[in-house]
């Protein structure tokens, strides 16, 4: 079982109302069934109820807009996060983003935010479209292709070129196998309750689900470590990529990262860039396929940009902006921002809470309130061209002090990536049935990987627009 700092297991505070039924099945449900366990809840406790699974505190849910904002414009010293982030240390370490607090945390994001901001962002631009065309190169029309595993090989291309500066030769390519390999270790509910259940981490050989986990983790370590020996060696570490930036960085002590600090990091950073996008892009493929007004007045928005269009000229388009917005409104990729962990008393909208306290902003529940998204089950990207949104009536990314570091990365990327297949290629959905989502590791990803039948170019020949 997960083991839980004191001050965690210790919440005495009266805790607002929840759910009732027994802890096994609201945690069965809250895996399997996370939405409609959430709705339920909802619509039986209102905008805060406490949420309780088996190995973990109880968890308060908050989903009223003005909770959120007070929540995530806090003071940052207010909470604390990363301890409860430990379900993802075997993934990401305990030296990752992640699972750190205070000014290490702050410090640490100082150094790995700005290459996925601005210039050094903009830069990846031609890549993202390049790595796009190199995968559809691989498409034959008349096939049917599932389309989130074709985004996952776009989005680990992307950013395995970000973090190393370079994707190709042997070592790049048997990362990008063995991190595919890994991350379809969680490709169920049932195999993501490894994740959240440290009871079901045990070791039973190589064909055991953890097991294989363990041997596949110990084979990407291997890489991430001759990589790094291998720049240390060559005293290669003056380059933009990122690996490069945290090998010269020190801290306030004048000491540089230790190579198991690196490799939490690029953990985090392959891990946390790679199936968030890839899920964000399957869906936007789906939803602009399902509704045929969505996919025809995107594709003239398309027309637009004339032969050789700049990817900051991409990225501007209004509706585009829209559907990707859309996209992650109505079945955010995460359900929940990281959680924050009350330092000292709180009261967030009438209630009080005490230290040790855990809140949850639900993204998913704040993104289907009907006073904000009328229909919320609908999808329409006109809301987004129609008004503003207030960061705490949508976070598709969280916020605060620790907002998502990919933000306008992964935005970026999701506008490029479409762009360039719906400029030249015809896709149709293989089965038109409704798809509903299932999580996948930590990420909620449509149900059956979204077949889609390349039934022809648009343009003469496949070209990076
Ligand atoms: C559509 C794609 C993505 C979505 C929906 C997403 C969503 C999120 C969310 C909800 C959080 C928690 C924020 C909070 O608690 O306030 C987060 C944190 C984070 N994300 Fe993303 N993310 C995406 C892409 C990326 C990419 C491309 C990267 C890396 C390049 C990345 C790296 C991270 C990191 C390192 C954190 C931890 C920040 C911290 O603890 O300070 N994410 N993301």
């Amino acid at each position: 079982m997960t083991t839980l700092p004191e001050n965690i297991s210790k919440t005495v505070a009266k805790l607002p109302d929840g759910p009732k039924t027994p802890i096994i099945l609201q945690t069965i449900q809250g895996i399997a069934r996370p939405l409609e366990y959430l709705e339920k809840a909802r619509s039986q406790y209102g905008d805060c109820f406490t949420m309780r699974s088996l190995g973990f505190p109880p968890i308060v849910v908050l989903s009223h807009p003005k909770a959120i904002q007070q929540v995530l414009n806090a003071d940052p010293h207010q909470f604390t996060t990363g301890e409860l982030n430990k379900s993802l240390e075997p993934i990401m370490g305990e030296n990752s983003l992640i699972r750190l607090d205070g000014e290490r945390h702050a410090s640490q994001r100082r150094l790995i935010t700005p290459p996925f901001h601005g210039e050094r962002m903009r830069a990846y631009g031609k890549i993202i479209c390049d790595i796009t065309v190199q995968v559809m190169n691989e498409w034959t029309v008349g096939n049917v292709q599932p389309i989130h595993s074709a985004m996952q090989e776009i989005s680990l291309r992307v950013i395995i070129r970000a973090v190393f500066g370079i994707d190709e030769g042997e070592r790049y390519q048997k990362l990008r196998q063995l991190l595919t390999l890994w991350l379809n270790a969680f490709n169920s509910p049932l195999s993501s309750s490894l994740l959240f259940f440290g009871f079901l981490q045990q070791d039973w050989g190589a064909w055991s689900p953890w097991g294989r986990f363990l041997r596949l983790r110990q084979q990407i370590d291997q890489l991430l470590y001759a990589e790094i020996q291998e720049r240390r060696q060559q005293n290669h570490n003056s380059g933009e990529d990122i690996l490069s930036l945290m090998m010269s960085a020190c801290d306030v002590d004048g000491q540089p990262m230790s190579d198991i600090e690196l490799r939490d990091e690029l953990m985090t950073l392959l891990f946390g860039g790679h199936e968030t996008t890839a899920s964000a892009l399957a869906w936007a493929f789906y939803w602009i396929h399902q509704l045929p007004e969505v996919r025809d007045k995107l594709l003239k928005e398309l027309e637009t940009l004339g032969d050789q269009p700049e990817p900051t000229d991409i990225a501007r388009l209004p509706y585009l902006n829209a559907v990707c917005s859309e996209t992650l409104r109505i079945y955010p990729i995460l359900l929940f921002t990281f959680v924050r962990i009350v330092k000292s008393p709180i009261e967030i909208m009438g209630d009080h809470f005490e230290p040790g306290t855990i809140l949850a902003p639900c993204i998913y529940l704040t993104h289907h309130r009907s006073d904000l998204y009328p229909e919320p089950e609908q999808f329409k990207p006109e809301r987004f061209l129609e008004r503003q949104f207030a960061p705490y009536e949508y976070f598709p990314f969280g916020g605060g002090n620790r907002r998502c570091i990919g933000m306008a990365f992964a935005q970026f990327e999701m506008k490029l990536v479409l762009a360039t297949v719906l400029s030249n290629f015809k896709l149709v959905l293989a089965d038109t049935r409704k798809v509903l989502p299932v999580r996948r590791g930590i990420t909620l990803t449509p149900a059956g990987g979204v077949p889609m039948i390349i039934t022809s170019h648009q343009k003469g020949k496949q070209t990076s627009i």
